[in-house]
């Protein structure tokens, strides 16, 4: 198994570019299982939840191959409906592909999904949304057997603006006859992003991003070219380890506005932040004020996935900071790594109280999921002295050499 060896301290400055959104690609992937003809996707990041994903298409009877950069899709010849629990349990985007298989071939047998161990993730608000839609879905052996059949309602109510049920019903009923409504829908940049990639294949959906979406069903989905948006939680955690580390850089292929709640934060912080077109820019202070009380919430409040960083970047700011986890029922479980690098913090259920230090160790340490894994990273990136990061497959499942881009800047660190 990898490690990320680092050696801390080194003030990360200069430029780097961004990827596209692994939470974008994500559901458009199991949107392609609708589009009878190729999809190319332009600069398609190897993440290897994105190569988990082609993994499942081709299972399903789909083509999916890498042409340098981007993604080739044709799920033209796709003819199965079953997902088995080796290729479901690995990810969290596997449920993705239920909406898509009944708006496809009617009918679908999925495995339950899994993802990073941040909480129980439920999938009951998926079910009930696609049972009101007329789909007739029983649970066994761990497996969702689902059939569609005449719609109850053309309107669903979401219990929780939850990103994955929004996706799962919009692509569903993309191919659905009619109008349907998704009312206190996810408003996430990425559910914009997978409605543009629809249309773009030919789907009739109005109001992505607002919490009412409406969709006219159509006949089929034809193949298109669509490059992905940039993916806003690894700008996110490169701007934190700027900041963390005193440093300044420009990150290319960064939308802003997708991170105004990170920005305002990290200006409190002391950085200096210009917001550039496609760009940004973050000169950061020798040490950060605290940035007193962080919420994360859906978009566009603080984004959960980037909980674990904001922690890090409090352990060694001044003063006291809280953060409040209003998403995820277990996301602290990485604390216990940064506690070992001599972070001062404690939580209780949703809340985490953070004394910021003024020097933090190195330590050799385990990576818990993916934000959590990050969040080591950065903490190593200012700590004295050296630190080793084990279990780092979970941290690249959602970025891609992310020691590679990190060195661009000056950090000292390396894969092992
Ligand atoms: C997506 O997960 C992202 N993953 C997550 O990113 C992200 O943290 C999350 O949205 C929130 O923004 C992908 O897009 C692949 P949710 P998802 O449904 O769809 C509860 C990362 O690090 N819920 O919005 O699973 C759920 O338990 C990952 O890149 C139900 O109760 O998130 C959670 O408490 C981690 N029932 C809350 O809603 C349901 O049926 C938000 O979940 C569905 C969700």
């Amino acid at each position: 198994m990898a490690k990320f060896f680092i050696n801390g301290k080194n003030r990360l400055c200069g430029e780097v570019e961004m990827d596209t959104a692994k939470n974008a690609l994500l559901p458009i992937l199991a949107g392609c299982i609708m589009v009878e003809g190729k999809v190319t996707l332009e600069k398609a990041t190897a993440y290897t939840d994105v190569e988990a994903m082609c993994d499942i298409l081709r299972a399903l009877g789909g083509v999916a191959q890498r042409k340098g950069d981007d993604l080739e899709i044709d799920c033209s010849s796709l003819d199965k409906c079953e997902l088995s629990h080796e290729l479901a349990s690995p990810v969290r985007s596997s449920i993705f592909t239920l909406g898509p298989l009944l708006a496809r071939l009617g009918k679908a047998k999925v495995a339950y999904p899994g993802g990073c161990d941040i909480g129980l993730r439920p999938i009951d608000i998926h079910l009930s949304s696609l049972r009101q839609l007329g789909c007739k879905i029983v649970e066994k052996n761990g497996y969702i057997y689902a059939e569609k059949g005449k719609p109850l309602t053309r309107e669903v109510f979401l219990s929780f603006q939850s990103v994955g049920a929004t996706e799962n019903i919009m692509m569903f009923c993309a191919l659905l006859p009619g109008e349907s409504k998704i009312y206190n829908s996810a408003k996430e940049p990425e559910i914009v992003d997978l409605a543009r990639f629809l249309s773009c294949c030919g789907a009739k959906i109005e109001g992505a991003g607002t919490d009412v979406i409406t969709i006219i069903g159509v006949e089929r989905l034809e193949g298109c070219r669509y490059r992905a948006i940039s993916d806003r939680i690894e700008c996110g955690t490169f701007l934190i380890a700027a900041a963390m580390t005193g440093g300044e850089v420009k990150l290319e292929n960064a939308v802003s506005k997708h991170n105004s709640a990170l920005i305002e934060k990290l200006k409190t912080c002391g950085c200096l932040i210009k917001e550039g077109d496609n760009e940004i820019f973050l000169s950061a202070p020798k040490r950060l004020e605290s940035f007193v009380d962080v919420e994360t919430a859906v978009y566009p409040g603080f984004p959960t996935d980037l909980q674990p960083q904001i922690v890090a970047l409090a352990s060694i700011a001044k003063g006291c900071s809280l953060v409040f986890e209003n998403v995820f029922e277990n996301r602290f479980n990485y604390v216990g790594e940064l506690l070992k690098m001599g972070c001062d913090i404690r939580f209780k259920s949703s809340i985490c109280i953070i004394r910021g230090k003024d020097k933090i160790f190195g330590a050799d340490v385990v990576s818990t999921d993916l934000r959590g894994g990050a969040a080591l990273v950065l903490a190593g990136l200012a700590c004295e002295g050296y630190t080793t990061i084990s279990r780092v497959e979970f941290v690249d499942r959602g970025y891609f050499h992310l020691e590679d881009k990190l060195v661009q800047l000056g950090a000292d660190i390396k894969r092992i």
